[in-house]
């Protein structure tokens, strides 16, 4: 199972649309099984699915029994919670804060191994629990919007994985259990705007530029109605399919390179 932790300290770049899709792109397109996370306190991933139990991502940091919903045949999903956050966790306080969703993977290894991904929704902050997801990714992918402060943030999440892979380490070999490689991906890059164009220019020399997804209505539309871009493009007529091409082809093949560089680690 490989692990793709989408984050970024800023909101509203498109962090959960991109998770949400992405999940339903490998699931339904691509016919493998994903286990979604909801790891942002906001809870908007878990707004989307319906007769879900109590059970939340909470249990697995106050160590109890954790439910995976199994939302549909290739997807299954963990609920979010308004009280996953470093205080109401007490994290603080308690040893390893950074390493629990670790150790929770490798004690429920046998669980979720059928899992072909586990993509992980995460809160725009630099807190104690989204270091556990990051800690625990293949890679990291950056979303970022097209602005000089959606690049400042891809540099500074860059940071912020150096540090966890230098801290985090068995104590005896001083090996890093931080694998994350981060990716940055452009969302809502629209083709006529200045601050698109700046934002092209310097993310297409970063050395782990993924590619860009558009602005688009129907993306922007996915988490208020409920429906991926996927399952949209089904309902499609023939003509309307046409229209929308060339940016299901470009958001097919950069979902894919996502999916390359995962299974590369
Ligand atoms: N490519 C896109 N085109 C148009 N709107 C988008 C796109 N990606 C995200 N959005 C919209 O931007 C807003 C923020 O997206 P969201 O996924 O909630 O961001 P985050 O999870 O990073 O806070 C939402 O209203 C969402 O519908
Ligand atoms: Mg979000």
């Amino acid at each position: 199972m490989k692990i793709i932790t989408v984050n970024i300290n800023k909101g509203g770049t498109g962090k959960s649309t991109i998770s949400y899709n992405l999940a339903k792109y490998i699931s339904e397109k691509k016919d493998q099984k994903v286990l979604l996370v909801d790891g942002d306190r906001s809870c908007n991933l878990s707004y989307s699915f319906d007769n879900l139990g109590k059970s939340t991502i909470v249990d697995i940091f106050d160590r109890k029994p954790l439910e995976i919903y199994p939302v549909s045949k290739n997807l299954g999903f963990i609920k979010g919670s308004e009280l996953l956050e470093d205080h109401s966790l007490d994290l603080k306080s308690k040893q390893n804060n950074c390493m629990i969703m670790y150790m929770w993977i490798s004690d429920n290894y046998k669980r979720i191994e059928d899992y072909d991904y586990m993509i992980i929704d995460t809160h725009n902050d630099d807190s104690l629990v989204t270091s556990n997801f990051l800690a625990v990714a293949d890679i990291v992918l950056g979303v970022s919007e097209p602005s000089r402060n959606g690049l400042r943030a891809w540099l500074e999440l860059e940071d912020t994985i150096n540090y966890l892979k230098s801290e985090l380490i068995e104590l005896k070999t001083r090996e890093t259990y931080v694998n994350a490689e981060p990716y940055l991906l452009g969302n809502r890059v629209d083709h006529i705007g200045n601050s698109s164009k700046d934002f092209l220019e310097v993310a297409e020399k970063q050395n782990n530029f993924i590619g860009i997804i558009q602005k688009k209505e129907m993306l922007a539309k996915s988490l208020i109605d409920d429906i991926s871009i996927f399952e949209r493009e089904n309902k499609m007529s023939v003509k309307e399919k046409e229209k929308h091409e060339s940016f299901f082809n470009n958001i097919s093949s950069v979902f894919d390179t996502i999916l390359e560089k995962a299974d590369r680690t």
